[in-house]
């Protein structure tokens, strides 16, 4: 069988399930999200046939860059980051249709450009095209860019059809509660909200989607889900990486704005939600925002605060010694920009009140490692009493976020043998083993969801508004105490000491994943 007959997108037939002719414009495009997502995630969604057939790129940039020169930049991107090897059949189709304007963000001469270039690629389609316009900039252009293209009226073309106008935002949508009401309001007076994907690329990942699964197509969980039962949830995002060549873009920036306000709320969100009424996106979305404004306020004076932020020092990171964070280029020595934070939160509802959720997201950790770890009450009573021999664990559900993505039970286990030992022992599912490794990027659903126009994966606006209502009085606290307060751990380790203090309260500990 020949490449063109096992893919139709080659032959203009795609199998999609009604993409509509699509014309993709990245802003942004000589960008490293371009070339280490976005690309590959086109490439392979046009290997698995899920490209419109009509489908066109067009790379947006600042400096101008001839057609030719961009798709020698993205060919080049495509061999070195893509899942899969590139078949020069399929990638040269997409090349084939992919062009490069150069413009400032600010001014409406290139946006005129692209409005021209899109009428033409439509006169020569002989059908309409809708428009996917992905920023992928700075912050500091997005509004900008959306008022231009407001301006220019590519945000309205097509209205209310199948094939309306879409653009997508990438992080860090604000960076406190009115920076990013202001920039909903920016997107609301061009855009309609339907029309809007704010991205966070958590939600593309398998094993978040996967959440939904578990939750609400297995009968087995729900009836333990909720105070009765659950003694205390954590929620990890540690990183093995340091901040590298961005402490320019991180400093300032810090673990809570980066991680914790998107990805870590997303994971609690999904979590400890209500079960939406159906699967569409607004329902899932109804239910993310309930439970978010359920957060109560975080208290952030004193012995009883409930935040701890701190940097990594020196340390080491797989037996090399690496420098701390103060110590890295573009890091000013007095830095007072944290690079690991951990929150106690309060969720008043009738599921969850008195039980303590604990976030945490760090730089230079000890190990690569997401997952949401449900932890449950000891059973009542003392059959088994604490003794040499037994050996009793706190029952505790943990999904995999990644790496090694899946899910474990961890129970308790009689060794075998004449007289009575325990010791805990793991159930494990592993994607790799049941499904085999190759899964799609997060990218690649989240591309062809903003093309196809299902928002269920991406942030409306309300939701990002009720967690920067959370975080911003922590930035705001932080603010009047300069570095008082800021905590340090090793490189390499498992956070500050300090950290252990919101959990001790409870008689908690954080695991060790
Ligand atoms: C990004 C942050 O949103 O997520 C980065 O800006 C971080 O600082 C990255 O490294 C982590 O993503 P992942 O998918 O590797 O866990």
């Amino acid at each position: 069988m020949s490449d063109s007959d096992r893919h139709p997108f080659l032959k203009g037939l795609s199998k999609h399930r009604g993409a509509p002719p699509t014309a993709l414009v990245i802003f942004g495009a000589s960008g490293d999200l371009t070339a280490r997502k976005l690309v590959p995630a086109l490439y392979n969604l046009a290997v698995d046939n899920l490209l419109p057939a009509d489908f066109f790129l067009i790379g947006f940039g600042r400096k101008a860059m001839a057609d030719e020169a961009f798709r020698e930049a993205i060919r080049g991107s495509a061999r070195e980051f893509s899942r899969r090897k590139p078949n020069p059949e399929i990638w040269q189709r997409i090349e084939e249709n992919s062009f490069f304007l150069g413009g400032a963000y600010d001014e409406p001469e290139g946006f005129i450009e692209l409005k021209k270039k899109i009428d033409e690629l439509e006169k020569n389609l002989g059908r309409d095209l809708q428009s996917v316009f992905y920023i992928s900039t700075p912050p500091s252009v997005f509004r900008p860019i959306l008022d231009q293209l407001g301006g220019q009226g590519l945000a309205r073309r097509h209205l209310r059809t199948r094939i309306e106008s879409k653009v997508v935002i990438e992080k860090p949508f604000g960076r406190d509660l009115v920076s990013a009401r202001e920039l909903n309001a920016a997107t609301a007076r061009v855009f309609d909200e339907r029309q809007v994907f704010r991205i966070d690329h958590y939600l593309g990942k398998e094993t978040v989607q996967d959440l939904l699964v578990q939750r609400f197509a297995n009968a087995i969980f729900e009836p333990l889900w909720n105070r009765r039962y659950v003694d205390c949830v954590q929620i990890t995002v540690a990183e093995e990486l340091g901040v590298g060549g961005r402490g320019g873009y991180y400093e300032g920036t810090g673990a809570t704005r980066d991680m914790i306000q998107n990805h870590t709320m997303q994971l609690l969100a999904l979590m400890a939600m209500e079960p939406p009424v159906t699967l569409d996106p607004e329902s899932i979305r109804d239910e993310k925002v309930k439970l978010l404004k359920a957060v109560q306020p975080l208290r952030l004076e004193g012995e009883d605060s409930e935040v701890i932020r701190a940097q990594y020092g020196e340390g080491l990171i797989g037996g090399k010694k690496v420098p701390g964070y103060t110590q890295e280029d573009g890091v000013p020595g007095d830095s007072s920009t944290e690079t690991y934070a951990a929150l106690r939160l309060r969720i008043n509802n009738w599921r969850w009140e008195g039980v303590p959720f604990y976030l945490r997201s760090g730089k230079r950790m000890a190990r690569r490692v997401s997952e949401i770890a449900i932890q449950f009450k000891r059973p009542p009573g003392n059959l088994f009493a604490a003794s040499d021999l037994i050996n009793l664990a706190q029952n505790a559900l943990v999904f995999q976020i990644q790496p090694d993505e899946g899910s474990t039970v961890l129970l308790n286990a009689k060794i075998p043998g004449l007289e009575t030992r325990t010791q805990p022992v793991k159930m494990h599912f592993r994607y790799s083993t049941t499904f085999g490794s190759n899964t799609p990027e997060a990218y690649e659903r989240l591309v062809l969801d903003a093309i196809i126009g299902d928002s269920t994966l991406f942030i409306r606006g309300d939701e990002t508004e009720a967690s920067w209502k959370l975080i911003t009085p922590i930035h705001e606290n932080w603010e009047t105490l300069g570095r008082r307060g800021m905590e340090s751990y090793a490189a390499g380790s498992w956070g500050p000491l300090a950290a252990e203090r919101l959990l001790w309260e409870n008689r908690h500990q954080w695991r060790r994943p």
